[in-house]
């Protein structure tokens, strides 16, 4: 069986199933995704290996092969229609040209369940994914459920990484028009115990940890690698729960009132479905999601008890973010461009600049050491890479606003994670191509002679397609000092 079907028999059936990892039906064979590649712009759907079981990721990797691929469609398990696809704009804009949010990368969280691969919607800052329309959430102050399986190390503490209940129009229509699961560090609006991150229900204008808006010292700092996250409300009662998502069972961080601000009593929930956004389309967020189910009614914790078992049993555990050459931490590495024309130029920095250079055993002292970068384990992810400058140590190859800059480590979060890089087999049959760990739609990209992080076909002059494969693949050689 699988979690909907517990779900169901608890007498409160799931109204939305979303997974790009599994089946969440015991008899579910349909489609969970849509994938859509940048090599000709076709798609094709991923279903699970057999009736509920684990996604063919394999299917995925013959299709996106020597190609980038977006996750397109989430779609719904339940039978009604409920597919997630790319937000529309809100109150705020996505990154896309028409103020739509980004689609997540294919590729940015793979995982096995019993063992086998799978890929999670690895949302990045600008990613989101809405239904407005959807058929049998809760709206007004009707009873739902919600649980979500994330990534507890992928987090950060702009609005707002969420699954859940929100507006049908993309707008902040007042509090209690939403319901969503929250997950990240915001200290915004709510907070609990220690430095995050939290879950928290994000119930418009608002996240909360409790009834009280501020602080509640019983909604844990998240540790583990996989999480359960569960939040229900119903009339004049909701509860936050959570566990680690590979072993254990769900504890009960909050079960109570409603915030007694005006507005969250009676709630006014619309029954839109968001994931990787605020109800706004607030786009600042970031998180990974791997499943999540939407109920109707107020489900028991026996049930979610048992939904939670059912998640362990499935076994998510986590698998290598990286393919190709292999780097050895310490070594010191070139990387040549791999273009036509262009390969004889390698990577290399003038200051905080990021460049292509010529560079041959004659070339100078500084020159070699400009395009030369000692390989360091992955400062933002343990399985990924950070490349520290070779004559000025202390300074690595970052991302800022998606140009590639040598910058000092100032030691936050964010310039670890903008440091950290994933090599995977060259786009184009050479060498390597080298994905940014926190944008995995983008991949290190010289174009006009300076380095990006670019992604294939985005709204950058930087992201053309045309050439992508060639100018995003660079055989990694040993550094010239
Ligand atoms: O409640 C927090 C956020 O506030 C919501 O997600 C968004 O709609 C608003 O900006
Ligand atoms: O390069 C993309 C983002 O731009 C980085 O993550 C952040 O540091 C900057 O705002």
């Amino acid at each position: 069986a699988g979690p909907c079907d517990l779900y169901a028999s608890g007498g409160t059936p799931c109204i939305a199933a979303h997974s790009t990892t599994r089946a969440l039906y015991g008899a579910f064979t349909g489609s969970l995704y849509q994938v859509k590649r940048g090599s000709d712009n076709t798609t094709t759907n991923i279903a699970p290996l057999a009736a509920g079981g684990v996604a063919n990721a394999g299917s995925q990797d013959q299709f996106c092969a020597s190609t980038t691929c977006l996750i397109t469609i989430i779609y719904d398990q339940s039978g009604r229609g409920n597919h997630l696809t790319q937000a529309p704009k809100g109150a705020f804009s996505g990154p896309e040209s028409n103020g739509a949010d980004n689609l997540a990368s294919a590729i940015g969280a793979p995982v096995t369940l019993n063992g086998q691969k799978a890929y999670g919607v690895f949302v990045s800052p600008g990613t989101g994914y809405r239904n407005n329309a959807v058929k049998g959430s809760a709206t007004g102050d009707a009873p739902e459920g919600m649980y979500a399986v994330l990534d507890g190390t992928h987090y950060n503490g702009a609005c707002c990484f969420d699954y859940g209940n929100a507006e049908t129009n993309n707008l902040d229509t007042g509090n209690g028009h939403m319901e969503a699961i929250y997950y990240g560090d915001s200290t915004t609006w709510g907070s609990g115990a220690g430095s995050g991150p939290w879950i928290m229900a994000d119930l418009e204008n608002g996240l909360f940890s409790g009834a009280n808006p501020k602080n509640n010292a019983g909604d844990p700092s998240i540790t583990s690698r996989f999480v359960t996250a569960v939040i229900k409300g119903g009339p004049n009662k909701w509860a936050i729960r959570g566990a680690n998502g590979a072993s254990g069972s769900l504890s009960t961080y909050y079960n109570g009132a409603r915030p007694t601000v005006a507005g969250y009593n009676p709630m006014s929930k619309e029954g839109a479905i968001i994931l990787g956004i605020g109800g706004d389309n607030s786009v600042g967020g970031q998180g990974t999601f791997y499943e999540g189910v939407m109920t109707t009614g107020y489900p028991s914790d026996a049930t979610e008890n048992a939904v939670q078992d059912n998640i362990v049993a499935a076994k998510y555990a986590t698998t290598s973010l990286t393919s190709g050459s292999a780097l050895s931490v310490g070594s010191s590495i070139s990387l040549r461009l791999t273009t036509p024309n262009f390969d004889t130029r390698y990577l290399a920095h003038t200051a905080a600049a990021v460049n292509t250079q010529v560079v041959t055993s004659s070339s100078s002292t500084a020159l070699k050491q400009q395009a030369s970068w000692t390989v360091r384990a992955g400062l933002g992810n343990g399985g990924c890479f950070s490349f520290e400058s070779k004559d000025t140590a202390g300074s690595f190859l970052r991302h800022n606003n998606f140009e590639l800059k040598v910058n000092a480590n100032d030691g936050s979060k964010g310039f670890k994670e903008d440091a950290t890089f994933c090599p995977q087999m060259g786009l184009n049959g050479q060498g390597s191509s080298i994905r940014a760990w926190g944008y995995p739609t983008r991949f290190i990209r010289h174009y006009i002679n300076a380095g990006y992080i670019a992604s294939n076909g985005g709204v950058h002059a930087f992201d053309a397609a045309s050439s992508f494969n060639n100018d995003a693949s660079f055989v990694v050689g040993t550094g010239f000092a």
